[in-house]
């Protein structure tokens, strides 16, 4: 399945849609295999990087199967942890493995959220920027629902990979990433994942997306080489 042609900006959202729908049984199981178990490190890593928090909900955008969504539960306890994600499979997933409290899953498109401006705490989204058809459109809407003060944290794999990493990336990629995850989805999603890893916008482009959209304080954190980014900001702050 293609994904990758939908627009200058990025891929067609039907699309990829569909391809989620089509490796949500075996998502979470190739996510561990695929980054050799450290999938959940970097999200334990990115939420541990967020400070104070204002009064309200935390928005988990793009949340999948709600893996990041439960993470974020662990962190803040007292909070409602909202899950949003386009693909109703992925959410039925996260309902079913207990990721999320009663009617805290929420099919929406992340370039429309169903949110009031300024009732989010804290909004996260964990590798589902780079799938986003308007990656800047997804970062104002973002800054729309944060309240005053919220941290927005953005985590994805961008095209920054370190020159030391790149040659061991390239043969993981080749020998491992694609074949692997083809094997076990039995899809060709694998080969989308690796594509839209090398067109995804870099760090530094999402960075002034969050400048231009207000948020201040601004800054990445580098995991695995580059491979992961780690993006953070503050709606408000200087
Ligand atoms: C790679 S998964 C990430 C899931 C989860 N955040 C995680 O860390 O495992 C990307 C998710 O983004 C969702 N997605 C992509 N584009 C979207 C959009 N425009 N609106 C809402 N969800 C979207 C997909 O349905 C998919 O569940």
């Amino acid at each position: 399945m293609s994904v990758g042609g939908g627009t200058a900006t990025g891929p067609d959202p039907a699309a990829v849609r569909s391809m989620f729908a089509s490796i949500t049984p075996r998502y979470d199981l190739l996510n561990r295999v695929l980054s050799l178990r450290q999938d959940q490190r970097w999200r334990r890593k990115a939420l541990g990087g967020i400070n104070a928090i204002p009064a309200g909900a935390v928005v988990d955008v793009c949340s999948g199967t709600g893996d990041f969504q439960a993470l974020a539960r662990r962190r803040w306890p007292d909070r409602l942890v909202v899950g949003t994600d386009f693909c109703e499979p992925m959410l039925r997933r996260a309902r079913e493995a207990g990721r999320g409290r009663r009617g805290t899953h929420v099919c929406a498109d992340a370039l429309r959220l169903p949110l009031r401006d300024g009732c989010a705490a804290a909004v996260l989204m964990a590798f589902g920027a780079r799938n986003l058809v308007d990656g800047r459109t997804g970062v104002l809407e973002a800054h729309r629902i944060l309240a005053p003060g919220g941290a927005f944290v953005l985590l994805e794999f961008t095209n920054d990979v370190s020159p030391w990493m790149r040659p061991f990336y390239a043969a993981y990629e080749r020998c491992f990433l694609v074949p692997v995850g083809s094997l076990v989805s039995g899809t060709g999603a694998y080969g989308y994942l690796a594509t839209s890893m090398r067109s995804v916008p870099r760090a530094a482009a999402w960075e002034a997306w969050m400048r231009e959209a207000g948020f201040g304080e601004v800054g990445t954190d580098r995991y695995c080489g580059g491979v992961v980014t780690c993006l953070r900001g503050r709606k408000g702050a200087p």
